[in-house]
Order: C-alpha cells, then sequence, then structure tokens
C-alpha cells in the first residue's frame, strides 16, 4: 500500500495517513516496531559503575549502594583508586597544622557520626583515621582496587559505554562501565609554582600536599611561599619549632574568625573533654542535634547581608588584635589594605597565624621573589636570602580538567571545551560525555557548610539516574548544551551577589583575579538540594537501547503482578483505605 503525504500529514483523499500505532494493529511492522519485551515493566539490566576516587566521594557512592540505597543488585560497582589507602585529601595531606576548618561535627560522613572528635576542628590525622575506621566498619573497600591509577577514559558511542585504561604498577589493564564517576577530587592535582630557579634549590623543597613526613624541619630555616589555607595553618604550626620563618605572599588576605566560632569556647579551637564525648556517645538525639547546629554557612559570601558585613567586621577586629604584636608597619598596613571581602580567596580561619609574627624568628613579606636560587630566594629588592628548608604552599591545579586522558562523544575533550573556563551542569554533568557524573565540578557548593552533606545529596542524584537508565531501557544520557549555556548564564549572573565576584586572585576564579566564577556554586546549599532533586529529563538527550523508547514497557506487567499470582491490590495499603475517613 501505498501514501501520499500532504503538508498536513493527511493524505490526499478524506482518510489519514495509518499511524505506525495502526500499521502495527493492521500487522505491519513500522520503522519502530519492536517486539514486546518478555519481563515486567522497568525491569532493572545489570550496570557496570566505575568511579575513579577513594576519598570521602568513592566512598560515599559504595555505602549508599551496598547499605543505603541497596542497589547492588543491578549495581556492580568497582572504584580505581591510586593510593595505597582510602581517605583522598586526608590521605595526602600531612603538612605541619593540617586541620579541618569546619567543626569535625559536621565535618563526617552524614551515615556515620563520630561521638570521639578530639577537637572542634580536627586535625587531619584524626579525620583520615576516621575515614579508615569507617571503611573498614562499612567494608567500603571491597570494590575499590588499590594502587592503580586511571590513565584514559573513551566513550563509545556503539557500545554505550565508556573504556577505561587504568596503570596498575606498569601494567595497563582496560575495563568497561555503562557509567563514569569522578570522584577524583577538586584539589588533587598538586600546583608547584611558576617560579625561575625552582629546581635548582639545593635544600629541602616541600609542597603542602606531597610532604615528606621523613624530614626532620625543625630548628631549619624555612620559606613558606603561599598564604592560602594550607600556608596560613603550616605557618602557624612550624614557627615555634623553627630557626627562622619567612612566608613569601603576593597578596594580602583575610585571616578569618573561625567557621561556627561562636559555638566554639572563645573564638578557638578546643578539645572535647571525656565526659562531652561520653554525652554524645550516650545521647545520640543531643549528638544529632550538636551535628544539626554546627552545620550551616553560606550567607557570609551574599553581598550586603548582614551576616556578611557582620563577617566582615569580625575578621577586621580580629586581625587587628591579633597583629598588635607585630612592629613593621609595611606588614601592618598592608595585612589590612584588601580591597575584597572576606571570602572572595576562600576563607581561611588561621589561630597562630598573624601571632607567629610577633615572634622574632618569623616575618611577612610582600617582596616580590624573582628567583629561587641553589642556597634560597632572591627577591626583586636585591638580596638572597639563604634558607634550608622552601615550602611551597602554592596549592593545587583548579582547572577541574581530569588528570587522565579523556575522551568523550565525537572525540570531544575537556581541556578543549574548558580551555577558558570550565562549565557544568549542576557541578555534575557536562555536554559531549555521556552517563558521565562528577563529584563537586565546577560551581559546586564547597564554601556553602559541610561538603559531605552535598556529596551525599549529589550521589543520590547519580544512583537515581543509574536506576532510570537502567530500568528504562537507556543507552546514554547526554546533558544538552543549551540547558548547559542557559544554566551557565544564570550562574554568572547570580554570582555577581556574592563576594566570590570581588576583585581577588582565588582558585575559585581558577587562579584569576576578576570574571568568571569556576569554584564555587550560585546558590545556598538548599537552593542546590532543590535543583537536585527537581531536574527533569527534559534538559537531556537520551538515546535508547532500541528502536523504540518504550520497550521497557516490556510484557505489560509490573513486577509485583507477578503474572497474576502477585498481591494484586497492594496499592490499597498505602492509600490507608482501612482507616475511617474524617
Ligand atoms: C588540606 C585540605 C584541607 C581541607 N579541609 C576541608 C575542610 O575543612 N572542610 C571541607 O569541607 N573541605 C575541606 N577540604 C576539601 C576536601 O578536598 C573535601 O572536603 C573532600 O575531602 C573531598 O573529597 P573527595 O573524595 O571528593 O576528593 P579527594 O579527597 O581529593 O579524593 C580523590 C581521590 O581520587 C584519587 N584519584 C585522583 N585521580 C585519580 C586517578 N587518575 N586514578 C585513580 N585515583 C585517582 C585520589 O588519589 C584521591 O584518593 C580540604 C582540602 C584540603 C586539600
Ligand atoms: N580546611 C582547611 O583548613 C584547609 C587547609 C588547606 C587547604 N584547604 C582547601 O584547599 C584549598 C587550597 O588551599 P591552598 O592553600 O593549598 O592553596 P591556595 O588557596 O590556592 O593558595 C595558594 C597560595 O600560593 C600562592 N602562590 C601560588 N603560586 C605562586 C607563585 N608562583 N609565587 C608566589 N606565590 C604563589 C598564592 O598566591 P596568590 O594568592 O597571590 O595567588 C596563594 O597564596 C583551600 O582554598 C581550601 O579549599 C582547606
Amino acid at each position: 500500500m501505498r501514501y501520499k503525504l500532504t503538508s498536513n500529514g493527511l493524505k490526499n483523499g478524506s482518510a489519514s495517513l495509518p499511524t505506525p500505532a495502526t500499521r502495527v494493529a493492521n500487522g505491519e511492522t513500522p520503522p519502530n516496531w519492536i517486539p514486546c519485551a518478555e519481563q515486567p515493566a522497568y525491569a532493572r539490566r545489570k550496570l557496570k559503575i566505575i568511579c575513579i576516587g577513594a576519598g570521602y566521594s568513592g566512598l560515599t557512592l559504595a555505602y549508599k549502594i551496598d547499605h543505603e540505597l541497596k542497589l547492588s543488585d543491578f549495581v556492580e560497582l568497582k572504584i580505581y583508586e591510586k593510593n595505597p589507602q582510602v581517605g583522598g585529601t586526608w590521605f595526602e595531606n600531612t603538612y605541619p597544622g593540617v586541620a579541618c576548618d569546619i567543626p569535625a561535627h559536621a565535618y563526617t560522613f552524614l551515615f556515620e557520626p563520630n561521638p570521639n572528635w578530639s577537637h572542634f576542628y580536627a586535625p587531619g590525622p584524626e579525620i583520615e583515621e576516621y575515614i579508615q575506621r569507617t571503611t573498614r566498619k562499612w567494608n567500603l573497600d571491597k570494590d575499590i582496587q588499590f594502587n592503580t591509577h586511571v590513565t584514559e577514559t573513551v566513550w563509545n558511542d556503539e557500545t554505550g559505554k565508556w573504556k577505561v585504561e587504568v596503570d596498575q604498577g606498569g601494567t595497563i589493564m582496560h575495563d568497561e562501565a555503562d557509567i563514569l564517576v569522578n570522584a577524583a577530587g577538586f584539589l588533587n592535582k598538586t600546583s608547584w609554582p611558576d617560579i625561575e630557579g625552582l629546581s635548582s634549590f639545593k635544600g629541602k623543597l616541600l609542597h603542602t600536599s606531597i610532604w615528606d613526613n621523613d624530614y626532620d624541619w625543625s630548628s631549619k630555616r624555612v620559606a613558606v611561599i603561599g598564604n592560602g589555607a594550607s600556608g596560613i595553618q603550616c605557618v602557624a604550626a612550624m614557627q615555634p619549632k623553627v630557626a627562622q620563618l619567612v612566608n613569601f605572599v603576593r597578596n594580602p588576605t583575610w585571616v578569618s574568625v573561625n567557621f561556627c566560632a561562636e559555638k566554639t569556647q572563645n573564638g578557638g579551637n578546643f578539645r572535647y573533654t571525656e565526659e562531652e564525648k561520653a554525652h554524645f556517645a550516650e545521647d545520640t538525639e543531643a549528638h544529632f542535634k550538636y551535628r544539626r547546629d554546627v552545620n550551616a554557612f553560606f550567607y557570609g559570601m551574599y553581598r550586603d547581608h548582614p551576616m556578611q558585613l557582620g563577617l566582615t567586621q569580625a575578621c577586621r577586629q580580629q586581625m587587628e588584635e591579633r597583629m598588635k604584636g607585630i612592629s613593621d608597619p609595611e606588614i601592618l598596613s598592608k595585612m589590612l589594605s584588601h580591597e575584597f571581602r572576606p571570602g572572595c580567596r576562600r576563607l581561611t580561619p588561621g589561630d597562630g597565624y598573624l601571632e607567629a609574627f610577633s615572634n622574632v624568628n618569623a616575618t611577612l613579606t610582600f617582596d616580590p621573589i624573582e628567583r629561587i636560587t641553589e642556597q634560597g630566594i632572591q627577591t626583586t629588592m636585591g638580596d638572597e636570602q639563604q634558607f634550608d628548608v622552601i615550602v611551597c604552599a602554592t596549592g593545587f591545579d583548579t582547572s577541574f580538567i581530569p588528570s587522565w586522558k579523556m575522551i568523550g562523544r565525537n572525540g570531544a575533550t575537556l581541556e578543549e571545551r574548558w580551555k577558558g573556563n570550565p562549565e557544568a551542569f549542576f557541578a555534575v554533568q557536562v555536554d559531549t560525555m555521556p552517563n558521565y557524573f562528577i563529584f563537586n565540578g565546577p560551581n559546586c557548593p564547597i564554601s556553602h557548610g559541610s561538603v559531605l552533606t552535598q556529596i551525599s545529596w549529589t550521589c543520590d542524584y547519580i544512583l537515581r539516574w543509574a536506576k532510570k537508565i537502567s530500568s528504562e531501557d537507556i543507552k546514554s544520557i547526554d546533558v544538552k548544551r543549551e540547558a548547559m549555556e542557559d544554566y551557565n548564564v544564570y550562574c554568572q549572573e547570580f554570582l555577581k551577589r556574592t563576594v566570590w565576584s570581588d576583585e581577588c586572585r582565588s582558585w575559585y576564579k581558577n587562579g584569576k583575579s576578576s570574571g568568571h566564577v569556576t569554584g564555587v556554586y550560585p546558590g545556598s546549599v538548599l537552593h542546590f538540594k532543590d535543583c537536585l532533586e527537581n531536574i527533569g529529563g527534559e534538559h537531556f538527550h537520551i538515546d535508547y537501547r532500541s528502536k523504540n523508547r518504550f520497550r521497557f514497557l516490556g510484557n505489560g506487567e509490573s513486577a509485583r503482578d507477578q503474572h497474576g499470582a502477585g498481591d494484586l491490590a497492594w496499592y490499597m495499603d498505602d492509600m490507608k483505605v482501612s482507616k475511617p475517613r474524617l
């Protein structure tokens, strides 16, 4: 039979062209015909998820799959971790003074409260130990391959899978995944400073993120380059034990009041008593309330919000107070000459940092470094200062570009996509990279309270997609470019309302002083939660595994039908129709 189409879809004459459905009813097989799949609707196919990284993010994923959401019937998880242990940030960063700077009780896996934190802000080794203990307790390392470096991930449009290459101690191996999760950390690529002569230094060269704990730096002459959070913590910790310490900085920074300072004793860190720990352990409700109370932060970053104005005033007051012992008028005036508000660079509370410069063995200098010599540091002011140790507290590569070779749809790479500025979709996806999810991608809420809370929500979002991909016969999802662009326009417009868009060089702007803010989320953390819970499929290109998107409707049965033998009115229990109506 032949049909002639007209512009309105009717064939010449009065009867309409049969739809594909009518053709099926008439025994034909139009192009989107498929036989009914012999399984109930929404039956889940097995999926393999490969996750890169076993820090807080990768471990939360493992916990959710095995314990909280119990998805292991259809999800096979494999985590590749380059280190010999879990912990990520807390395994790698072991410099003197390393500690969390948000309350430890908020910086805790949501599923594993810890009544035993020693301090309000816990030291790094204790956090590492807590992560390891939690891993053992919940068997979270059962799917981890340690000492395994992911070197390449390539998307295959034919199979709808990621091909993953890993290097395990020189042996190259390959694997394949339906879903690829990047839990490789946003602060995991060490950045050495681009200073002439760095490699010619004959003393000990250290970087805060790859510290050499076998080296004894006490009583040495030490230079610390940088005044970010790492620099501030290690200056405060090293100064009392060294012969001489010079902190080379390029810009003033706000040494801020502590996060949740009002919950501390006199604004500073403190040790919990054994009674307090016992109380947290025995009274779980009181402990929960305490964890809740120390878990909020955002409006200090909202320009001209009363909390932001209060924060600025409190920081200035505290800095003036703490600098009273410093006699050098140049340091005093420069340290308080900020042209940006606190938080523009990530807030850096630093008990003991400013106070360190009141001591005769420590000084801070704004003299620009010209080059590093065999013996020390030469500044543009002329003289060479000699040091035994140079500590580069110079941070991380925060371009968000993966450290491995990653090739997405049609040969796309993030190196190319993000060579200007990294842009993502709600920090978790990016177009041209199907079935790819990122923990803490560009513009993520990492300055908004506990990172672990939003890591948990991001995990839920990823696993919701995994369920959909698995149960709706989906081959791939890829966020639409226009959705990405609209979302990122919103991001940059909103971020103008925050201190993050002030003029200051910061990793929140990928090391630049102004323009595109790449590091932080455009809204509150609750805003992020609302969005992750409601973002819909309309923003995605979805490819299916067959030529009919509804193959997953299967044999016309729900899983509960059991071909007539199931509980066919189970929904009445949910409707509570047995209870009298009011
Ligand atoms: C010194 C320091 C202090 C911090 N303090 C705080 C704080 O007080 N509060 C806060 O909220 N945040 C803090 N942060 C941020 C911290 O990074 C996050 O809170 C959190 O730990 C990130 O966890 P993650 O699992 O996402 O990433 P990470 O902990 O960075 O873990 C990433 C993992 O991926 C692995 N990996 C990376 N690339 C590969 C590869 N190619 N192949 C295989 N494995 C790979 C790494 O080895 C690592 O184990 C701090 C960061 C630093 C550096
Ligand atoms: N919880 C905590 O207490 C804690 C501790 C450490 C780290 N962190 C996290 O890790 C992030 C990174 O902190 P970070 O301190 O490691 O890095 P950072 O904030 O990026 O600071 C790097 C410092 O190095 C300086 N620097 C970089 N290159 C330089 C060069 N060529 N010459 C001279 N100085 C140079 C920078 O100077 P300019 O400012 O002039 O660019 C800056 O002061 C933090 O923002 C935070 O999120 C948290």
